[in-house]
């Protein structure tokens, strides 16, 4: 059995991070591969001479009638937030399912995405009907899901370490949560910027839109918290891959270490690529770069009352395309973590 799938915006990192692990997936068979037309008819692997010998697939428009015609049941859009809100409705149109990286589809309210995006929606209706594409949260919607948002890079670093808390009702409610995040630079595509060069990135560190950042609504609308007491602040590392993100928590009594660690156990117990280090070791962006893990650890403060959380995962797989592969098995009624495994990134 083989599942025919297309990627749209296949010349940027997280398109080229897809097609490696799609070409290993044992069921998805990539038949079409999409970018815009400033790329034009370039094969792939001239893209991408990481591809070479493994693809030889020639880019083409995203026209969504054409490639539902080749038979491709399911597309990813690894295309920017604009460009992802415009195609998305058109492939649904036509039947194909579409697991989308961008933001386009990941909040609920068309109002968020004129004051976090800077356009209007004009499809409400997807919005409710999107799921938002977190496997440990909600794997039953994706499951029928037709439009899956995957989650953003930071967000998914965020909401992975917070969840057990949430869930067993352990932060105390209303109080401020500090999130002090650090990514490498794919995490801002592959598009040219000024700010990006080598020059401006190597030997530097430096934070970028505090609080402002787009990832913060959806963290906040996925944990139920507030915007107001949520303090979000990224950081661009001078290195290529891979977040780390450390979170200041207050908790609604005082907790011990043991207590924690049987909460994370309790959520991620069948998510064996959500790696706990608990409180005796701490993440580190090597040990998860080019893996769909994430890797979270935990330390008490104040005799409990409070708590750092650690998390780290590469924003290029578990935070982008490896997601969007545990997205599509889930849609397709396939084994979660079919062709994400550590066997399948060693
Ligand atoms: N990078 C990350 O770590 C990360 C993580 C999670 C989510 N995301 C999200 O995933 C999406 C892709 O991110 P990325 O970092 O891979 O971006 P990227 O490297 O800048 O690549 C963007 C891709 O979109 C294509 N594209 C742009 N306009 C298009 C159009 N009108 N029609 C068809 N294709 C078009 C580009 O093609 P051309 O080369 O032809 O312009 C390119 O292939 C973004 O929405 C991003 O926010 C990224």
């Amino acid at each position: 059995m083989s599942i025919r799938v297309g990627v749209v915006g296949v010349s940027g990192y997280s398109g080229l991070e897809l097609m490696k692990l799609l070409l290993r997936h044992p069921v998805a068979e990539c038949a079409v591969v999409a970018a815009s037309e400033s790329t034009g008819p370039k094969v792939v692997s001239d893209i991408h001479p990481q591809l070479r010998g493994s693809c030889d697939l020639v880019c083409q428009p995203p026209d969504p009638k054409v490639i539902a015609e080749m038979g491709v049941e399911t597309v990813f859009l690894c295309t920017p937030n604009e460009v992802s809100h415009e195609l998305a409705p058109r492939f649904l149109g036509y039947g194909t399912r579409v697991v989308d990286l961008s933001g386009a589809f990941r909040l609920r309210t068309e109002a968020s995405y004129g004051p976090w995006y800077g356009f209007e929606h004009s499809a409400p209706e997807l919005l409710r009907q999107s799921v938002y594409g977190l496997p440990e949260c909600h794997a039953r919607e994706i499951a029928t899901a037709r439009l899956v948002a995957n989650p953003g890079c930071y967000a998914t670093s965020v909401i992975l370490a917070l969840l057990p808390l949430i869930r067993a009702g352990m932060l105390e409610p209303g109080s401020d949560i500090c999130c002090d995040a650090k990514s490498g630079v794919t995490g801002a595509g592959r598009k040219p910027r000024l700010d990006l060069m080598f020059g401006e990135v190597s030997d530097n560190f430096r934070p970028y839109s505090p609080i402002v950042h787009r990832h913060a609504p959806e963290i906040c609308q996925e944990i139920g918290w507030e915007l107001e007491d949520f303090t979000f602040v990224p950081h661009l590392l001078p290195i290529s891959r891979g977040i780390l993100t450390t979170l200041y928590v207050r908790f609604s009594r005082p907790l011990t270490i043991d207590e924690i660690h049987a909460e994370f156990q309790r959520c991620y117990r069948d998510y064996p690529l959500i790696r706990l280090l608990g409180g005796g070791r701490l993440p580190d962006i090597q040990a998860v770069a080019q893996t769909n893990c994430c890797d979270l650890a935990w330390r008490l403060t104040a005799r409990g009352r409070r708590g750092v959380l650690f998390s780290a995962l590469d924003n290029l797989v578990k935070g982008a395309a490896g997601q969007a592969v545990q997205n599509f098995n889930l849609m397709h009624g396939l084994a979660r973590d079919l062709g994400v495994t550590l066997e399948n990134h060693c």
